[in-house]
């Protein structure tokens, strides 16, 4: 069986990102979008699992949680992205789609901030490997 490793591809300067806009690279031939907000920095595969929509053309912020009746209480402002096409909204912490929408998640990948550039982890098949 192929040995899976981890390669760090360079996503940009760390001054580069805006918060809220994600920056899209191409990681062997995956368009993975990165995002700095004010709950960290977030990588995640630019399709939706529901239909394959460019998620990363999504808002990033918060959304409104769990409350008492007749209260109305907005959380995990950051670490949201909502689909730009039919608006399911997913944790990007985990991939999960938020509130039960859907099992399907977006896949996400490990960022690593290292002396002023951002890295993000992709798995990749080591070529040497049997
Ligand atoms: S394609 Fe993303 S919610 Fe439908």
């Amino acid at each position: 069986m192929p040995e899976r490793k981890l390669e760090r591809v360079l996503a940009g300067a760390l001054d580069d990102f805006e918060l809220d806009r994600f920056r899209l690279i191409d990681a062997g031939g995956r368009e993975i979008g990165v995002v700095r907000t004010v709950a960290g920095f977030f990588a995640l595969r630019n399709s939706c699992p529901h239909q394959r929509a460019p998620i990363c053309a999504g808002e990033v912020g918060g959304t409104m949680i769990p409350s008492a009746p007749e209260e109305r209480e907005y959380g995990l402002d950051g670490e949201v992205v909502r689909c730009p096409w039919h608006g399911w909204e997913f944790h990007m912490t985990d991939g999960n789609a938020l509130f039960g929408t859907s099992r399907k998640r977006v896949v996400i990948y490990p960022v690593e901030v290292d002396n002023g550039s951002v890295y993000v982890m992709v798995g990749a098949v080591s070529p040497g490997a049997a």
